[in-house]
């Protein structure tokens, strides 16, 4: 089996790679007080040296008491975290690869933010996984949206002007731009909630205050997901119509590349064969990725839920994809948590090779 098209040169709107295997954001919980330490730069720059062209990091707190749930995951903000972050950029710029901060607010979620502060999203909806969802919270203040958005784009600006390739907005899996997004979050009957152009509005005004603080050609990607982490069966467009009308403000407002996340990349949307990253790019021309059990025989709940993945032979199905343009860019998770070296060994055909994940690894994470 060839796998050119994974391998072959891309130009993805402002930003050129040598192939389109990109690391998917994946947290990994060991950043002290939120600093990220040398670990981590080893750790991503190991992905770039087995032939990765674009890390997404694991999901950073923007500079918003209640960003974050998690102190051991990496800030995105404060001298000491950006000076690491500053470290990560070099290690992966000095072995030729490109990276990304993944961007990101908790939003109202079960778990809450740390430190005593106040649960802020659209409407106080919260859910957990199973349990329907539950008005739990005071929905945010036009003050609270404003600082919201003001945190997404300082912490972008700081990306910017430590030099990384562009950022990545978390959008999806029910976190505060996805709370906006999705109508059983968004119970708002202000310039926010409503109809879809309004329940996007808080994601376009991130986006244009990223790119006023930023550059024109500076990348912004947007993670957006049909399903939420207290409900995967969740839906945020039920037809390509929905969908075209929650993409076409946010291309407006100047994303550059959609980042569909699913959970089994082959798996069609709207009674099609074609999967949602694939509507995205038909519905809006902007450069898409998908991800997705690449090369593995199982989901990501499953191997949450301690079950091993064995390698499995996807790859000409994602080929064939690839080759009818559905989408340009791949994003591969856990197979490269498991082996580094997955992109070189599966350029060089010695697929035989390649190391299965096993959740146990998720406790190292080197
Ligand atoms: C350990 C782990 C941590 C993750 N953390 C994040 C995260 O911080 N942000 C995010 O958008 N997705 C996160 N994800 C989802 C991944 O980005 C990816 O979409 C998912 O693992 C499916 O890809 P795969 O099947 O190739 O592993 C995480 C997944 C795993 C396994």
């Amino acid at each position: 089996m060839t796998k050119a098209k994974l391998f072959e040169p891309v130009t993805v709107g402002p930003l050129q790679l040598p192939n389109r295997v990109v690391m998917a954001p994946m947290s990994r919980y060991r950043s002290p007080a939120g600093v990220p330490g040398e670990d981590m730069a080893r750790y991503y720059r190991r992905r770039i040296e087995g032939g990765v062209s674009l890390i997404i990091t694991e999901g950073s707190w923007v500079p918003h008491p209640a960003a974050s749930d998690q102190p051991d995951a990496p800030r995105f903000y404060g001298d000491d975290a950006l000076a690491g972050w500053k470290r990560v950029l070099n290690e992966v710029h000095a072995a030729g690869g490109k990276i990304m901060p993944q961007l990101m607010h908790r939003g109202q979620t079960e778990e809450g933010p740390g430190g005593g502060a106040r649960r802020i999203g659209p409407s106080g909806m919260v859910g957990s996984l199973g349990v329907p969802l539950k008005q739990l919270d005071e929905p945010a203040s036009l003050s609270d949206i404003e600082e919201v958005i003001d945190s997404f784009a300082r912490a972008a600006q700081s990306a910017y002007q430590l030099g990384f390739d562009g950022i990545a907005l978390h959008g999806g899996h029910g976190y505060i731009i996805d709370q906006f997004f999705w109508s059983a979050t968004n119970l708002r009957t202000d310039q926010y909630g409503g109809g879809i152009a309004n329940r996007t509005r808080f994601a376009c005004e991130i986006v244009r205050e990223i790119r006023r603080r930023t550059a024109p050609h500076f990348p912004i990607m947007m993670r957006m997901s049909q399903w939420k982490l207290h409900d995967y069966s969740a839906r945020l467009a039920q037809t390509p119509e929905e969908l075209r009308d929650y993409l076409l403000p946010l291309v407006d407002a100047g994303v550059d590349i959609f980042d569909f996340s699913q959970r089994r990349f082959w798996e069609g949307e709207f009674g099609t064969d074609m999967n949602v990253a694939g509507w995205a790019k038909k519905l809006t021309g902007r450069p898409t990725m998908t991800v997705g059990s690449v090369s593995l025989t199982n989901d990501m709940f499953d191997s949450f839920q301690g079950h091993a993945s064995n390698v499995a032979d996807n790859l000409a199905e994602l080929e064939r994809r690839l080759e009818r343009g559905d989408f340009d860019l791949v994003a591969v998770g856990r197979a490269l948590i498991a082996d580094p070296d997955w992109p070189r060994k599966v350029a060089n055909g010695a697929g035989a090779d390649i190391v299965p994940f096993q959740p146990a690894v998720l406790k190292q994470l080197v």
